[in-house]
């Protein structure tokens, strides 16, 4: 070890104790998750590097170890043999070198010949400058736990012309044939932009071109992309996207892109645009390739100007569930919950052939629970041409707290409303959900102590959302609102809680 390593190492303990401790305290926490991956205490954002290595998944996330608020970024990291039980290690790297003093930013993870390799922007403030710099750097493990940076770091330190010093970061790479790939998020004159870049050694990198570009609709600055090889010869690519007015954040977009990649020329052509997710909470989603073929997403179910409740009981941040993601017939992507998420159902409860009718509460009798699996399927075939269901979840006994999944026949659209979850968090989201053949909507449902996520018919729509309701309000109602609406069947399940 030299010195630098050493230093770094130093970092990296004294960063893994912060969390470590705080984390008895805050693990008492009644919105703790009980089955996605959170920080143990302290700030969480992005999933970074996300990689199938060695027989285990790992996930490494944007973490602030000493502070809810505010501080250096460094890489927090668990793993999982199932998708489903993580379990936290140290912190994997921490700023300590010029290239990195003000964040570890986002960045990928490859399996190199048995090498967990990390690629990742090292962010750097300048003195007196109003934006600071970022470039790209590497660190390697040979255990998958302690990470030793590259001393030839940085190995991308300038953007090209396409790009700007300013958004230069979260490089994503992955191997195609014998090269390595990279994309890497940026911006300029206000578009979004994606760069590429190819090397042999992941060490020396050149430049290729601009593989993809906003086409002034789809955010100013393109950050966290990710592109990868898909079924049947397409390539997939992500772009998380910040929308930007009068200088500050007041929008993310969130978009996959399916078509082709030009290796050679570095572009992307797209033939499908969709929405990752529809949800209030979801950003800078990442995926990772299994040793099963499985192409499998995580986002971060927050976003930057998310309320951030829970960093009143010290700790921030959640990741979504893990997400199959496989190609429709139309050229867009189904998204589904891993089956091994399916390990933690308990009671299972089914209802079949059930007439809602407009007002009548209490259909599915006394059913309640704060983590739950619905799996439902309505058909609007023969109802009125505006009927209305409503899921309520998470209900008080005044009905003073609840929080709404309501979708409206004639206009075709799903509402998420948080307007009554809890915490005067207020607000709702809209997704456009035409319905299945013979007028069914399905709706797949994991409900987890402050989250809700809401697959639409078979996973063709995803909408993640946050919410805080009262410990007591657990009351679950399914009804019509409008009309007179035939509930095919409803599964419903107790998820067990395996995370603290
Ligand atoms: C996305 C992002 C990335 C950046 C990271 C910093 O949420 O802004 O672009 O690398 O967060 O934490």
């Amino acid at each position: 070890m030299n010195e630098h390593d050493m230093q770094h190492q130093l970092l990296v303990q004294k960063a893994t104790a912060s969390a470590e401790q705080a984390h008895e305290s805050v693990s008492g926490d009644y919105y703790r998750q009980g089955f996605h991956i959170m920080p143990q205490a302290y700030f969480m954002n992005d999933p970074n590097g996300l990689v199938y290595y060695k027989g285990e998944y790992h996930a490494f996330f944007q973490h602030l170890p000493f502070s809810v608020h505010d501080g250096e970024k460094v890489w927090g990291h668990v793993k999982s043999k199932d998708l489903v039980h993580w379990e936290y290690l140290p912190v994997a790297i921490a700023p300590s070198q010029f290239y990195d003093r003000n964040g570890c930013y986002s960045g990928s993870a490859v399996d190199d010949d048995g090498m967990l390799t990390l690629i990742y922007t090292g962010y750097i403030e300048r003195e007196g400058e109003r934006t600071a710099i970022q470039m790209q750097n590497i660190a390697f493990s040979e255990d998958g736990i302690v990470f030793h940076k590259y001393d030839g770091n940085p190995v991308i330190s300038d953007p090209p012309e396409d790009g700007s010093l300013a958004d230069f970061r979260d490089p994503k790479v992955w191997k195609h044939e014998d090269t390595w790939y990279m994309v890497v998020g940026s911006s300029k004159y206000g578009y979004g932009k994606t760069l590429m870049y190819r090397s042999r050694d992941l060490r020396q990198w050149d430049y290729i071109g601009v593989a993809a570009e906003s086409d002034g609709s789809m955010g100013q600055v393109w950050e966290c992309p990710d592109m990868f090889p898909f079924e049947q010869n397409t390539h997939v690519f992500l772009t998380s996207s910040l929308i930007i007015e009068n200088g500050a954040i007041t929008g993310g977009k969130n978009l996959y892109m399916v078509g082709s990649l030009n290796y050679e020329q570095g572009k992307f052509t797209s033939e499908y645009v969709g929405e990752t997710d529809c949800g209030c909470d979801f950003y800078a989603a990442q995926t990772l390739h299994d040793d099963q073929g499985r192409r499998i997403l995580i986002g971060w179910m927050d976003w930057h100007a998310a309320p951030r409740i829970e960093a009143a009981n010290n700790w921030f941040g959640s990741l979504t569930i893990p997400r199959i993601m496989t190609l429709l017939p139309d050229g867009g992507v189904q998204f589904t919950p891993v089956p091994e998420l399916q390990q933690l159902r308990e009671g299972h409860q089914r209802f079949k052939d059930v007439t809602l009718r407009e007002g009548v509460r209490g259909a599915l009798g006394d059913i309640s629970g704060d983590c739950l699996e619905i799996i439902a399927e309505f058909e609007l075939e023969d109802a009125e041409p505006a009927a209305e269901f409503l899921i309520a979840l998470r209900r008080s006994e005044l009905h003073d707290q609840e929080t709404i999944i309501s979708y409206n026949s004639e206009t075709e659209t799903l509402t998420f409303n948080r307007d009554k979850s809890g915490n005067d968090f207020k607000g709702s989201k809209s997704c456009s959900l035409p319905p299945m053949s013979g007028g069914r909507i399905k709706l797949h449902i994991i409900m987890d102590r402050s989250s809700v996520e809401i697959f639409m018919n078979d996973g063709r729509l995803v909408s993640s959302n946050r919410i805080y309701p009262h410990p007591d309000s657990q009351g679950l109602d399914v009804y019509a609102s409008k009309g007179t609406v035939k509930l095919r069947q409803l599964d419903l399940w107790k998820l067990k809680r395996v995370m603290r």
